[in-house]
């Protein structure tokens, strides 16, 4: 069964946000934590595949799927019966204190498609911040070595073990000081922005290498360091892939100074690149990979994955009570089983569908300096200025808003690129939709943009 659902488009039939709508947002206001981000008032009651439906009746194209989550879709029907199912037989009873056998279906399934050699052991958690706490944790325990490198734009979450590895936007960390210890952040590279007339590869290499020429040489003992942490393709630093040749040279110092290499899966992961991992376009294999939004259609569930004898941790070291919950695992096998037959060959299609028509569109659309990633984890980043590639986040978030009020729901990441992230079961007919939508977008604001820019010239300039 397919659940890719053929839509003539957007509905979009109120002023946005319709009445219904604003009174959410004014209750919002009152009572939820202003801490949370929202691009713009998108109040959404129901889902089916890439199709939102507002509170007011407007019906949007998820190009986000919210945030790199929905995987199969909003409420795929085999992960609906699947829930549906598992929550009237058993919908908790602590896998840390008791026993239950769908912990142990799902770790086999992840073992046999991850992203390195068996044999594998898995912990649960709920958010991809505990899986990120868990490899933290299991790399100290491990190695006993108390140092971590993390890169610059990474962001692995915002529990304090979590947050002191993210380093992608100052206000994550204002006022929350002092962070983890023993924490050092390195360059990550970023082909786009090499500086010119330089190689590719050899760019990347040589940013990898800032570790052990700078790093090693100058502050921290290799001897002491437990892990690196890393993505494949940086999402919240701006859906920013890494070289093959970067990664493997990551690979080559740990392995040189005994160090665990860790891949934060959490946004890359569970097919959305067209494999199951995203490290696996690189042909390095990591020690530990962590996994969480895309494992169960939105269901909280959060997976770290180990080669097994890094998980020598005795009991009462690490858990969690509702890590691994039934119903959250029965939700993640039901999607396994939807992306495994259909979505991750379609992530992989529909990829190169979109790639094909925006390749170019650092050549041909105005605003937009570089296209970039793989399967449906693609970035598109807004430049004012292509020459001098000037960031331009605000004209990147007027072009998010503009698309919303015809309907598409993208996101921006990092400080000025758009993300295209749609669900993995997402038709060819709705990418072009929303690929319309888009370059009308651009051409809108681009114009805008023009027209400032000239009212803003000094007279005689
Ligand atoms: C790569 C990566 N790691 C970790 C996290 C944190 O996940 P969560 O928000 O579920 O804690 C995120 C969230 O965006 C992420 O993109």
């Amino acid at each position: 069964m397919t659940a890719t659902i053929s839509v003539a488009g957007p509905k979009i039939r109120t002023k946005l946000p319709g009445p219904n709508a604003q009174r959410v947002l004014e209750n919002d206001a009152r009572i939820i934590s202003p801490s949370y981000t929202r691009s713009y008032p998108l109040v959404a009651k129901r889902g089916r595949g890439v199709v939102i439906e507002d509170v007011d009746g407007n019906e949007f194209l998820d190009f986000s799927s919210g945030i790199a989550v929905t995987s199969t879709g909003h409420c795929h029907p085999e992960v609906v019966a699947a829930i549906q199912k598992q929550a009237a037989e058993l919908i908790h009873m602590s896998g840390t204190d008791f026993y239950y056998e769908s912990m142990i279906t799902l770790g086999d399934r992840l073992s046999k498609i991850a992203p390195m050699a068996g044999p594998h052991r898995v912990y649960y958690g709920n958010s991809g911040a505990e899986a990120i706490e868990c490899a933290l944790k299991l790399a100290r325990y491990h190695t006993k070595r108390q140092h971590i490198i993390a890169f610059y734009g990474a962001f692995h979450g915002r529990t304090m073990g979590a947050l002191s590895l993210t380093a992608s936007k100052p206000q994550q960390h204002r006022r929350f000081s002092p962070l983890m210890p023993g924490v050092t952040h390195i360059p990550y590279p970023n082909v786009y922005r090499r500086p010119e007339g330089t190689d590719a590869d050899e760019y990347a290499v040589s940013v990898a290498r800032f570790l052990e020429e700078k790093v090693f040489a100058t502050d921290i003992a290799p001897e002491e360091v437990a892990a690196i942490f890393v993505e494949a393709i940086q999402g919240e630093g701006g859906y920013l892939p890494a070289p093959a040749s970067f990664m493997r040279e990551i690979r080559r110092i740990c392995d040189k100074h005994g160090i665990l290499m860790v891949c934060d899966e959490v946004q890359s992961g569970c097919g959305r690149t067209g494999k199951w991992w995203a490290v696996q376009h690189t042909g390095v294999e990591p020690d530990m990979i962590t996994i969480a939004k895309g494992i169960a259609s939105g269901m909280p569930l959060s997976v770290c994955l180990t080669k097994a004898e890094i998980m020598d941790w005795v009991p009462g070291s690490h858990a969690s009570t509702y890590g691994g919950n039934p119903v959250a695992i029965a939700a993640a096998l039901a999607t396994l089983d939807v992306l495994e037959r259909e979505g991750m060959k379609n992530a992989e299609a529909m990829g190169k569908h979109i790639l094909k028509r925006i390749s170019k569109w650092p050549e041909t659309m105005p605003l937009v300096g570089d296209v970039r990633g793989h399967g449906l984890m693609l970035g598109v980043e807004f430049v004012s200025d292509k020459a001098k590639k000037t960031p331009a986040g605000e004209l990147r978030d007027k072009v998010v808003e503009y698309a919303f009020e015809k309907g598409i729901l993208y996101l921006g990441a990092g400080p000025n690129t758009l993300r295209i992230a749609p669900p993995l079961i997402v038709s060819a007919e709705q990418c072009d939709i929303a690929l319309d939508i888009l370059e009308e977008a651009i051409r809108a604001v681009a114009a805008l943009h023009e027209k400032g820019a000239k009212v803003g010239q000094p007279s005689g300039a």
